[in-house]
């Protein structure tokens, strides 16, 4: 198979969690280091949608930059940019929301969850699922790696590629999502396993980030929410709390559930956590080093972010040239 074109967008939000690395930022690492061509942005526009605080922002868009970095996004393979610095992304965002309806994207799911939460609901958050659609397809991506909950948002994208090719010539994939079906690769809430770890669940003893330090880490484990039953054994619909924190260890670890289960035999579950929260710090410790490293020296990390934009700009003005001309602009 030729090389995939793979696009993703993370916002800025200051620290990666534990669901976030596990399940997509590592996956991206992996691949990048496949034939596969990798496009990663900071996606700070999509931050503005929701009431931020300005230099939190900056700030945070250099922290992710340097976590990204620091759990192995290779610049040298991947593209990694920051959005706000590729102009396209706007002007591409405004032609394509002349091919969709405003009843389309009113019906979107995560549109309606965030602007219940708002008195007055900006217009940037019902346009936020355009521009995203805008980010996929200056790149030309054929396959988007993203939660199960960005579905709808994909197929807007895909919605958004067909209408275009209809009206004004075939010059856009359709893309696929590309979902991680495995169960596995879904981290849970150490607070409620019923749910997933999401830093929407604002509740910082739920989630563990991976700046966290190690005794913060060991005291989040330590307190995660597992059940009446002492010994170690993995069953996610029966045992949510106790398995969640067997499935992180295995991932961590690299081992698998099974042997993990069988060495825990002799424990009970105050001392696995320990064992769990051993494996996890000594798995992030490498990474928060890396970050703190990055985030020391900033010219080099701005300088590397210019580098990408410079190599995204190059494909993005390509498209935007080939769009205008294809619509008479
Ligand atoms: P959050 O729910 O914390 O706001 P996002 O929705 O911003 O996280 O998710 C960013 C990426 O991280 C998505 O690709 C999503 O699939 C992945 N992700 C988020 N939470 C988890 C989790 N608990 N387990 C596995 N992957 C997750
Ligand atoms: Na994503």
């Amino acid at each position: 198979r030729y090389p995939r074109k793979i696009f993703s967008g993370i916002q800025p939000t200051g620290a990666l969690h534990l669901g976030n690395y596990l399940g997509a930022v590592r996956r991206w690492t992996q691949l990048q280091n496949a034939r596969d061509d990798v496009t990663i942005c900071i996606v700070d526009l999509h931050s503005i949608t929701m009431p931020h605080n300005p230099p939190v922002l900056r700030e945070n868009i250099f922290e992710m930059a340097a976590t990204l970095l620091a759990c192995g996004i290779d610049p040298a393979k991947t593209t990694l940019f920051v959005q706000s610095a590729v102009l396209e992304h706007c002007e591409f965002n405004w032609i394509l929301s002349s091919l969709t309806t405003m009843p389309r994207l009113a019906q979107l799911p995560q549109f309606k969850e965030k602007s219940r939460t708002l008195r007055d609901v900006p217009l940037g958050l019902y346009v936020y699922p355009v521009l995203q659609a805008a980010d996929i397809m200056l790149y030309k991506a054929t396959h988007v790696p993203v939660g199960a909950d960005q579905l709808q948002h994909i197929q807007l994208a895909q919605h958004l590629s067909r209408s275009f090719n209809s009206r004004y010539g075939e010059i856009f994939p359709v893309c696929q999502a590309l979902i991680e079906q495995n169960e596995a690769s879904r981290v849970l809430s150490l607070r409620d396993p019923s749910k997933k770890m999401s830093k929407s669940e604002n509740n910082p003893k739920a989630t563990i980030n991976i700046n966290d330090a190690p005794d913060v880490i060991a005291e989040k484990i330590k307190k995660a929410v597992t059940d009446f039953t002492s010994d170690i054994s993995f069953n996610l619909s029966g045992r949510p709390g106790v398995s969640n924190l067997v499935n992180i260890h295995a991932l961590v670890t690299g081992q698998s559930i099974k042997s993990i289960v069988e060495e825990a035999k002799q424990l009970d579950t105050a001392r696995y956590k320990e064992r769990v929260a051993d494996a996890v710090i000594a798995h992030l410790q490498p990474i928060r080093e890396q970050i703190q490293m990055h985030l020391a020296k900033r010219n080099e990390l701005i300088y590397m972010l210019e580098i990408g934009a410079e190599k995204a700009r190059q494909t993005a003005q390509q498209t935007m040239s080939d769009v205008k001309q294809r619509l008479g602009l």
